[in-house]
């Protein structure tokens, strides 16, 4: 049979890696796939580099849309990123019947709902392995090997820059500012690293995560998301001696009153295997119901391991591409007509314990007020360090672990005990999951 050709819409780090892996493969992924699978055509800005990447292999040009319309092309895969010229092209793509393939999680998350609609009507497939999670096959797990199961709920590390960095300021008590300078210097980071460390990135991952594992369109705008760039050196120490590990952590939950989408920093036991998770390193664990807990760890970026995801997806797109468009794998693994509206919580409604941390004067009946406070907010209080206080000094920290709680009784209790005049300043609050079985 004669091969399936590509057009890749990007020659850079992950384009070059599709590239070189598909060429180094080859023989295998024909055994896999059934026939050969060909990049037949390249479109970057810059041709002379793409040109000195594919060599006379393939087609250079600078001008997408000659890859989209070109109805040689079967498969186009997108590794532009961002949403407004990739937008257009996946869009044009699916509009002149070509499968897709892309890695761009911004755009899913953003314009996902658009996308698939399009998709399912011209009945073609829109895959996107590599758009979460790099090359750990997450999006293959929920949607195909999990699908006996009710999925409770996800927590994932699922942005390893953000991972880098605290795993940098707990190891050496570094402080956000140096470790993130040390990621960029490192190439880990983006030049502007804002999507990375204000969990934007993370949370485009989550919003398709959620999707294919609840049957919900694409909800990134009901987000919650915070990133880590207010976390202390002293936090991490803190948690740490109080058994805790401090990880961005994506968390999306079923519960009786609408599914919790949210990205924040998360203290977690660190005897978990999760909360062991270093450096760049990405990893997901799921609760279902059948399956109870399972793990999924690997290296969330980089040019091989995200071509690993590409090329997945293009075998699976090889194989199935002449099956009848009813009986693929849907998009976001439920029927597209059986997608549920169950609202997302805002983050106020979202019931979990928190970790308190707040600088008071060191004298008789602080404790007693703070308390009493939290108590009338219906907060109980599970554990709670008193720091000694530095020579010379009258003001200490006071670390409190609380029960579970709804996230807006403890916004309410923290501002009233903002106002005692025993405390100084802001408290330092960070939400708390067990992720027990
Ligand atoms: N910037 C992402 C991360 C890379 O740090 O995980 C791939 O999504």
């Amino acid at each position: 049979m004669k091969p399936i050709n590509v057009g890749l819409l990007g020659i850079g780090t992950v384009g070059g890696g599709t590239f070189e892996v598909l060429a180094r493969n080859q023989e295998e992924i024909t055994r896999r796939a059934g026939r050969g699978i060909v990049i037949k055509m390249v479109a970057d800005k810059d041709v002379e580099r793409a040109r000195q990447v594919v060599g006379s292999a393939a087609t250079v040009t600078a001008d997408a849309y000659e890859v989209v319309n070109n109805p040689d092309i079967d498969i186009v895969v997108e590794l532009i990123g961002g949403t407004s010229i990739a937008y257009k092209l996946v869009l044009q793509a699916i509009e002149k019947c070509k499968h897709v393939v892309t890695a761009n999680k911004a755009l899913l998350a953003t314009h996902g709902n658009e996308i698939f609609a399009a998709a399912h009507q011209r009945g073609v497939m829109v895959a996107f392995e590599a758009a979460v999670a790099g090359g750990i096959p997450i999006i293959k797990a929920l949607r195909e090997g999990l699908t006996a199961n009710r999925i409770e709920w996800i927590a994932g590390i699922i942005n390893g820059t953000s991972n880098f960095i605290l795993s940098e300021m707990r190891a050496k008590g570094s402080s956000f500012d140096t470790v993130l300078k040390e990621a960029q210097r490192l190439g880990y980071a983006e030049a502007d690293p804002t999507f990375d460390i204000e969990g934007v990135d993370a949370a485009h991952k989550l919003a398709i995560i959620a999707a294919i594992s609840f049957g919900i369109p694409m909800r990134f705008n009901d987000a919650y998301t915070e990133g880590i760039t207010k976390l202390t050196a002293a936090d991490i120490r803190y948690a740490e001696e109080l058994g805790y590990r401090i990880k961005l952590l994506g968390i999306t939950k079923r519960t009786a009153k609408g599914f919790e989408l949210r990205v924040h920093p998360t203290l977690i036991p660190a005897r978990r295997l999760i909360a062991n998770v270093e450096g760049v390193m990405n990893a997901i664990l799921v609760c279902g119901d059948a399956v109870g807990q399972t793990m999924y760890y690997g290296p969330g970026a980089g040019a091989y391991p995200t071509a690993s995801a590409v090329i997945a997806d293009l075998v699976d797109v090889t194989r199935m591409h002449t099956a009848d468009s009813a009986h693929r794998v849907p998009h976001l693994a439920f029927q597209p007509d059986q997608l549920s509206s169950v609202p997302i919580l805002p983050i106020e409604e979202v019931e979990t314990s928190y970790y308190l941390r707040m600088r008071v004067h060191d004298k008789p009946g602080v404790l007693a007020e703070i308390t009493r406070v939290l108590a009338d907010g219906g907060i109980s209080i599970d554990a709670m360090v008193q720091k000694e206080p530095s020579a010379g000094e009258e003001q200490v920290d006071i670390i409190m672990l609380t029960h579970l709680a709804i996230e807006k009784n403890v916004n309410a209790a923290m501002s009233t005990i903002e106002k005692l005049p025993v405390v100084v300043g802001k408290i330092t609050r960070i939400r708390m999951e067990q992720l027990g079985a």
